[in-house]
């Protein structure tokens, strides 16, 4: 499994012979590493609804043919708009060719056009992947809640946490998440895109390993390999 990231809460994954990309967020996120038309892709996978999550997805998924897999509302707005998708919900599993994709809660919000005639875009998720023997659990926008010890069991090779604060946990809570769900290896995404939501991810990376977490923070064009 091979995870690069590309700013934001936004990941591309090759893994089970299959090109994965989450939350693709590149035209209007100031830190993305690459544009929407170079992406290429066989799943797009979304944790909720809000632009800086979905920003880019019916583009990518039109341009590659590639299948949306999102909470069943975010599957119903894209498929309506002509892309091949597959609906979940919290809870539920499907195996895919690539692996097995799991929906976790998230408490968030989603909804897009908030400002204006804002369409329910179903319950925010955290995504939860399991592929090439490896679980990756990218968390989506969401606050630290005690259950995510029940998304922890059976280990986890990584976690993708946000830590921007203000739009969903910030440093502290993360760390505080880092101990129900002790992953192997986490990183940290959601910040540093807006002033808002300004953070430092060493500090972080710093503050989780005196509480014996391994973090590493990624750059944008950062690869790991799992
Ligand atoms: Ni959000
Ligand atoms: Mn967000």
């Amino acid at each position: 499994m091979k995870i690069t990231y590309h700013g934001h809460s936004c990941f591309s994954v090759e893994t089970g012979g299959s090109r994965l990309i989450i939350d693709p967020f590149l035209t209007s996120n100031p830190l993305a590493n690459l544009r929407a038309s170079e992406v290429k892709c066989d799943y797009v996978l979304l944790s909720h609804g809000h632009e800086d999550h979905t920003g880019d997805a019916l583009d990518i998924a039109r341009a590659n043919q590639a299948t949306i897999i999102a909470n069943y509302e975010i599957a119903e707005y894209f498929g309506a708009k002509g892309a091949k998708t597959h609906g979940m919900n919290p809870g539920g599993a499907f195996k895919f060719p690539f692996g097995r994709v799991k929906l976790t809660l998230a408490h968030h919000t989603s909804s897009l056009n908030a400002g204006l005639d804002p369409i329910y875009m179903g319950v925010p998720c955290g995504i939860l992947i399991e592929s090439d023997g490896k679980r990756l659990y990218h968390a989506g926008d969401t606050a630290l809640f005690l259950d995510m010890q029940l998304i922890g069991k059976g280990g986890l090779d990584l976690a993708l946490l946000p830590i921007g604060d203000n739009f969903t946990m910030g440093p502290e809570d993360a760390v505080d998440a880092l101990d129900l769900l002790k992953p192997k290896l986490a990183a940290p995404m959601h910040y540093n895109t807006w002033p808002p939501i300004a953070q430092d991810p060493e500090a972080f990376a710093a503050a989780a390993a005196k509480r014996g977490h391994r973090v590493q923070a990624l750059r944008p064009g950062d690869t790991l390999a799992l």
